[in-house]
This record gives structure tokens, sequence and C-alpha cells, in this order.
């Protein structure tokens, strides 16, 4: 596996994981055996972030677009989410369990089950794993709009006090930092409506690799790939080479 710096390991790191249905029909099977491969897929990643020392990992699980997938997908997928949350990981890891989406659209039961683990979880420190469920970019900024001008209309918020770090505080993920690294597996070169505001900054990495085959060393080969890049936020090299030495 690639060597990592461990003192420079993303603080936060995303994922589009993408390919669960090709792998499948590649194997002559249904695509929600790709959904229960990938499970396993989740569980193991979810420990090696933890074991190097991640301490944010979204992951882009059920897009409000993908209610429009056949039923019976639908149904798998929601049945996978409920076998997940019994799982032993998150005390196993000392993970803390946060859903990010619109909750209401979920079965009754998915609902039950992510609050119950959301509190069972809640004083778990090593990391914050967060499943979007139900979520897409679009319509957290449209909520976030909604919730401002509710607040400005009720005049406990000033239209000029507006300001970047508002728009961060009404979204769903205002708990956290932004992403350092978002990766998306499966060959896609796209972002589908994840996470748009917060990746303003963000490192891209894409790999062709289907969800379900993706392991430890691929992780490891892209917080590599992280790692040899120099994020610069807008300012010059020199400037960047120039903070290094203050
Ligand atoms: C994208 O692959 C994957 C999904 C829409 C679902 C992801 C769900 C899981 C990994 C299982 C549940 C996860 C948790 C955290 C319990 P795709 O079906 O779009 O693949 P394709 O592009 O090959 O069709």
């Amino acid at each position: 596996m690639t060597e990592l710096d461990r003192t420079r390991i993303p603080q936060h790191v995303a994922i589009i994981m993408d390919g669960n249905g090709r792998w499948a029909m590649e194997r002559g099977k249904d695509r929600s055996y790709g959904h229960q491969a990938g499970v396993e897929t989740v569980k193991r990643i979810t420990s090696e972030c933890t074991r190097l020392g991640v301490k944010y990992l979204t992951l882009y699980t059920f897009s409000t677009e993908n209610w429009s997938r056949p039923e019976s997908e639908v149904a798998a997928i929601m049945g996978l989410i409920i076998e997940f949350l019994e799982e032993e990981l998150f005390h196993k890891n000392n993970v803390r369990f946060r859903m990010v989406g619109e909750m209401d659209r979920l079965p009754g039961n998915v609902q039950e089950k992510i609050k119950g683990m959301m509190e069972r979880t809640a004083y778990n420190t090593a990391m914050t794993m967060v499943v979007a469920l139900s979520y897409s970019s679009r319509w957290e900024l449209t909520r976030a709009a909604q919730h401002i001008a509710t607040e400005v209309k009720e005049g406990t918020l000033a239209v000029n006090d507006i300001t970047e770090d508002t728009i961060s505080q009404h979204l769903e993920t205002h708990f956290m930092p932004d992403p350092d690294l978002l990766i998306r597996t499966g060959g896609e070169l796209r972002i589908s409506n994840y996470l748009l505001w917060q990746i303003a900054y963000s490192e891209l990495y894409f790999c062709d690799t289907y969800w379900p085959d993706f392991d430890e060393g691929d992780l490891h080969q892209a917080i590599a790939s992280y790692q040899n890049r120099q994020r610069r936020f807008g300012k010059t090299e020199a400037q960047v080479e120039g903070e290094a030495y203050i």
C-alpha cells in the first residue's frame, strides 16, 4: 500500500460511491447484489479511515434523484441501510453516526433506526460518519435560502448581515468542516448534485474502480494523490510557500 504522511491526513473525506450496479451486472447479478457488496466496502473503508485519523467521512448513499429508480432497488437499498445500522462497526471503531438529507421522506422504520443510531453514538469521538440520504445539494441550498428568508422576514436577521458563514450555518452539514478530499469511484467524471457549496476548495479524485472493489489500497492512493498537491485557496504558489515558513 502507498505510504502516507501521517501528519497530513485529510480531516474530511467525502465519497461518491459509484459503480455498484455495473459491478453486479458484470457478474450477471441483480443491481441490489452490488449494493450489498457496497456495504462491505463501506465497513472496510470506515475502519481504515478511523485508523488513519480521518475525522469526518461523508458518504453519498442515496440522492434525491435516486427515488426514481425501480421500486425494488429503492426497497433493497433501504433494507441494507436498516441492516447496516445494526452493525457493531460504530462502537467497535468509536464512530459517531450522523445523517444529512430529507429525513421526512424516508420510510418510518429507516427514520427510527437513524435516530436511534445517532443517539447511541453521539458521544463517540474517533470519527464522524455522515450518510447522505435523500440528499441533493440543490435541495439543501434551496431549503437554506427559505430559512434565511424566513429569519429576515421575522426580523431576526438583517440582509446586510448575511455572509458566506450564514449560508454554511444553514446547510445540513453545518456541524462539520468542508471536505478536504472528494473521491468518486466508478469512472464517471461528475459531481451529481453532491455538496456543491462545500467542495469549493476540495481536492477532487476520480478513479475507475467500482465501489465494491474499492479497498484500503485504493483509499491510500487517493490520499497520497491529495498529499502530493498544493492547496492554494486562490493564492499564488509563492504566497503559500512563504506561509509554510511563518
Ligand atoms: C451508486 O451505484 C450507489 C448507490 C446509488 C447506492 C449506494 C449504496 C450503498 C453502497 C449501500 C448502502 C450504504 C450504506 C452506507 C448503508 P450505482 O447503482 O449508481 O452504480 P452504477 O453507476 O454502476 O449503476
